[in-house]
């Protein structure tokens, strides 16, 4: 009998610390150990022993099946402990995980970076930079800038009306001139400043024209500013924006609230004045109006032209942007398709 329990036990032993999981070593615990068990029938054979060898026996019975229990629970704690760790990984959540391709990034709006890009070259030649409503009044708009009610250049502007106070009194600005106005009455002399912004127009939406656009207005008023110090300025600008290849030129022409007057050109971006389709051959660009401001604006504002004078120039950002990336179709700013849009 002591033979076959040592055979049992080795057995038993084998097995236990075979048992591959905690389900198996459950099943094998109640084979050797359980009532229906080898052992358990050892034990009910101690009862036809003699009493010298029932005690031997009975003695043996009881470490064999506290070594077996011992195995058992060493083993399951194994197992534990594999089984939680096996757990851990499957539920392991990788916070360095990338979506892949990475999410796109959206980007400031062409027009929007072009705007800055003007305002950074304008900062750096010692502008600062004012901003005003786009809901204006007839009179910033018009008056104020030396258009009174009948003057035919009102016809230069085909305005978009608001339905609001006196007919044809409130207004989408049409230019950003107005700016500066406000600028004048809010800050005195010496003025440098700049006036990015939206501004409508009664236009039919076409490859050149939209009726919302966007414009930067220059002023300067300081003693002793003459049209060398506006043509300077606007050079200075060309050359900072455009590389030091291009440059800009001034040619006679009219605006209500500046004399005298001239229209803003630049060398041809593309062909660098050599003739191209964009320019239609004349090597020249035209970018905006500019000229010294007219004594009836000073007089609007307050200010005295006997002691002050300036220049004020205004252009088109939309346009400069096209031009930047041959770009053919104003309406392309407008739709905002990302497809267009992300190139940029
Ligand atoms: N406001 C003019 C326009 O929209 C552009 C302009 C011309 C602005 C001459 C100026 C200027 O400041 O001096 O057509």
């Amino acid at each position: 009998m002591i033979e076959q329990l040592e055979q049992l036990q080795a057995d038993a032993a084998a097995r236990i610390a075979a048992a591959a999981d905690l389900d198996g070593l459950h099943a094998v615990e109640i084979d050797v150990l359980g009532k229906r068990s080898t052992l358990t029938d050892l034990r009910k054979q101690l009862g036809g022993l003699d009493p010298d060898e029932r005690r031997t026996l009975g003695q043996r019975l009881n470490d064999a099946k506290a070594q077996l229990e011992a195995a058992v629970v060493a083993r399951r704690a194994d197992l534990e402990a594999t089984a939680r760790t096996a757990q851990l990984a499957a539920e392991r959540l990788d916070l360095t995980e990338r979506l892949d391709p990475a999410p796109a990034r959206g980007h400031l709006h062409l027009v929007t970076q072009t705007r800055d890009r003007l305002e950074d070259v304008f900062v750096g030649l010692g502008f600062t930079v004012a901003e005003g409503p786009e809901v204006e009044d007839d009179w910033y708009n018009f008056e104020a800038l030396n258009i009174p009610p009948s003057h035919p250049a009102r016809g230069m502007w085909d305005t978009l009306y608001v339905d609001a106070g006196e007919p044809q009194s409130v207004l989408l600005r049409t230019h950003t001139s107005p700016v500066q106005i406000r600028v004048m009455q809010d800050v005195a002399p010496p003025i440098y400043a700049v006036m990015p912004g939206r501004v409508y127009r009664r236009d039919t939406a076409d490859a050149s024209h939209m009726p919302v656009f966007h414009q930067i207005e220059g002023l300067v008023v300081d003693r002793g500013i003459t049209f060398a110090d506006l043509a300077g300025t606007l050079e200075a600008f060309t050359s900072a924006y455009f590389g030091s290849a291009i440059h800009s030129r001034l040619r006679p022409s009219y605006f209500p609230f500046t004399e005298p007057s001239a229209e803003y050109d630049i060398n041809c971006v593309f062909c660098e004045g050599s003739g191209c389709r964009t320019c239609a051959q004349t090597g020249w660009l035209e970018l905006g109006g500019c000229g010294m401001v007219h004594p009836n604006v000073f007089a609007a504002v307050g200010i005295d032209p006997e002691e002050w004078s300036g220049f004020a120039f205004g252009f088109g950002i939309d346009r400069l942007a096209l031009m930047r990336h041959g770009v053919d179709d104003l309406r392309e700013l407008f739709t905002n398709d990302v497809r267009f849009l992300r190139q940029f």
